[in-house]
């Protein structure tokens, strides 16, 4: 099984980016653990803080890979043009997000991106993007 792990903008400063609601790991140590918890599976890692390198990469994999997990920052409560990306591959995609968007501004609980994705997953810290893993593990032996 393939899957990508995309990251939308300012995901790539996780670990110093206020610790307090996005915790203290970076991607980059984290990526490695997931590696090594499912050692049976292509786990990719790719993060953008451009819209359109995020579509290109989706696209890109969209119609050959298991599976996307896809944490889209704050595209996820604006961009139409990730949305129809979504809509316009066969890769099942799953929402991430790192903390609970539903507790917070109201501005985050709405979501663009979620009727073009399988399900979303948010407020575990990291641990979302395994329970994302584990959610796309599930529709393949569904
Ligand atoms: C986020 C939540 C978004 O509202 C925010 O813009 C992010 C991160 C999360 O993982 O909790 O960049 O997607």
């Amino acid at each position: 099984m393939k899957i990508i792990i995309i990251n939308g903008p300012n995901l790539n400063l996780l670990g110093t980016r206020e610790p307090e609601i996005y915790g203290s790991e970076s991607m980059e140590a984290y990526i490695p653990k997931l590696r090594q918890r499912y050692p049976d599976m292509e786990i990719e890692y790719y993060q953008s803080n451009v819209e359109g390198e995020l579509i290109n990469k989706m696209q890109e994999v969209g119609f050959s890979y298991d599976g996307i997990v896809l944490n889209a920052g704050a595209y996820t409560h604006t961009s139409i043009a990730l949305l129809d990306c979504i809509r316009s591959i066969h890769t099942p995609v799953v929402e991430v997000h790192i903390s609970n968007v539903s507790s917070r501004e109201e501005f985050r609980s709405r979501s663009v991106i979620a009727p073009g994705c399988r399900g979303t997953i948010q407020g575990f810290g990291l641990d979302s993007y395994r329970l994302a893993i584990e959610s796309l593990l599930g529709l393949a032996t569904r």
